[in-house]
């Protein structure tokens, strides 16, 4: 495995951005330096070792699956989300909450070390080498590295502006059961949210269908097929009514993504054995708490939690206790609240640059949330990490995600490779501005 593990790009882009001081990135997957929660952590952490008492099992280890009162908090969390709608209207519960849902058991959950480590170990337990997880094609690209180390395959479904497309994954599983390969498949790995790279968001009604094929090609597997939905920009919302493209009018109220973002695939009828819902604090909180988490159905939780024990026996527990906290508290909600505007504006400012600055013939997808715009150039004009439209924007000290990275190896289709995943999560405004003035440049040049 050693040898076989290829450089991951993630690794290669963080250290470039961070090693040379005057190049503006808009690549990484970085939040917003501005916010983060200097001031609730201070407070939350004085809190948390205000005395021996709650202070001792703080600085202790714990327990594998995650600290008991996280866990439930989490619970809550979720189960508030998944019955208030989208995330950008939070319900306010008066009285007494609801009752916890069976799907959504603390019972259920467990805390990782970011989010990142449990799609790791999810694979780990479910695959073997040679084994095959469909993914949206485009897809989170260290995933594929993830799949790549591994040694296991990918196929690509096709995505759509609201999600996953349903008829071509229902082609590629016919065909994976016409070749044989179905046996193979153990999953579905879906970024339901303000994708990344692209944005976009799938909505209940596909996560329902998704659902309900992986169900009917699982006689002929031979095994569960899981749905393994990846929220990690899930309560990066900003969108309070769908903010029209620059480029492109929404044709279709389906596009709206404050009228798609409705439920987790945990409320499907059926997701307690087979939806993995996987989460994160690293978002909407702080990356360097690093607390991620994931609703599990057994067996696969049992097998999970002993991976997890072997991994690191369990996530750092000063981090666990600080986000118990804040969570607790109510500080977690408003600081939520607080960078959703803060993205809302940043997503504006590189909309406008974008409308300025890029050729008209270069296609925008806006998010309503996330991270992530995504452009799409002339099919001809590569932007890989040789092309010369990648080179001269380094050479102008501005960096951007090659498209192709996020494309899995399928040998059904050609990898595309003339798109780019633009980030303004860690960028300033002023940044955003200039970044993408300079981008601009670089492309207008090139495309003529
Ligand atoms: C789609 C997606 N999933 C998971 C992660 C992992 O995040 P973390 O490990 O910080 O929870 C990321 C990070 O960028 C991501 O983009």
């Amino acid at each position: 495995m050693g040898r076989r593990t290829a450089p991951p790009p993630i690794s290669w882009l963080m250290q470039t951005a961070l090693s040379r001081p005057k190049l503006i990135s808009l690549a990484a997957g970085f939040t917003d330096n501005a916010t983060l929660p200097v001031e609730i952590s201070r407070r939350m952490l004085n809190r948390v070792l205000r005395s021996p008492q709650t202070g001792r099992p703080a600085l202790q280890y714990g327990i594998t699956a995650g600290e008991t009162n996280l866990r439930r908090l989490t619970a809550r969390h979720l189960q508030k989300l998944d019955l208030g709608g989208t995330p950008c209207r939070r319900p306010k519960y008066q009285g007494r909450q609801p009752a916890i849902l069976p799907t959504h058991s603390p019972d259920r959950v467990m805390i990782t070390g970011g989010s990142q480590q449990l799609l790791y170990m999810t694979l780990e337990a479910l695959c073997d080498e040679g084994d095959m997880v469909l993914v949206e094609d485009p897809t989170y690209f260290v995933f594929l590295s993830i799949l790549q180390s591994r040694g296991l395959r990918a196929r690509g479904v096709r995505l759509e502006r609201d999600g996953l497309d349903l008829m071509h994954l229902e082609t590629v599983l016919q065909r994976l059961k016409k070749s044989g390969e179905l046996r193979r498949v153990k999953a579905l790995y879906l970024i339901s949210y303000f994708h990344n790279p692209t944005g976009v968001t799938t909505s209940f009604e596909k996560k329902r269908g998704v659902l309900k094929l992986l169900k009917q090609f699982e006689r002929a597997a031979g095994h569960p097929i899981y749905l393994l939905e990846d929220a990690a920009y899930r309560e990066l919302c900003f969108s309070k009514g769908g903010d029209a493209s620059p480029r492109r009018p929404r044709s279709s109220r389906r596009d709206d993504p404050a009228m798609v973002l409705e439920k987790s695939a945990l409320m499907v009828p059926g997701a307690a054995e087979r939806v993995i819902y996987t989460g994160t604090y690293s978002k909407p909180y702080a990356p360097g708490v690093r607390v991620g988490f994931g609703l599990l159905p057994e067996p696969l939780f049992t097998s999970v939690q002993r991976i997890k024990g072997n991994h690191d026996f369990g996530t750092a527990n000063l981090l666990q206790q600080l986000l118990a906290n804040a969570l607790e508290t109510g500080l977690y909600d408003r600081h939520v609240a607080k960078i959703e505007k803060r993205y809302g504006q940043k997503a504006r400012v590189m909309r406008q640059a974008l409308a300025e600055h890029f050729p008209p013939n270069v296609e925008i997808w806006e998010p309503g949330g996330g991270l992530y715009f995504w452009a799409r150039l002339p099919k001809n004009v590569p932007t890989g990490v040789k092309s010369k439209v990648f080179q001269t924007a380094l050479k102008n000290d501005v960096l951007y995600v090659p498209g192709e990275l996020c494309y899995a190896d399928d040998p059904a289709r050609k990898k595309p490779d003339h798109e780019m995943r633009i980030s303004f999560g860690s960028a300033s405004e002023e940044n955003i501005r200039k970044g993408i003035k300079r981008l601009g440049a670089v492309l207008r040049k090139t495309l003529g």
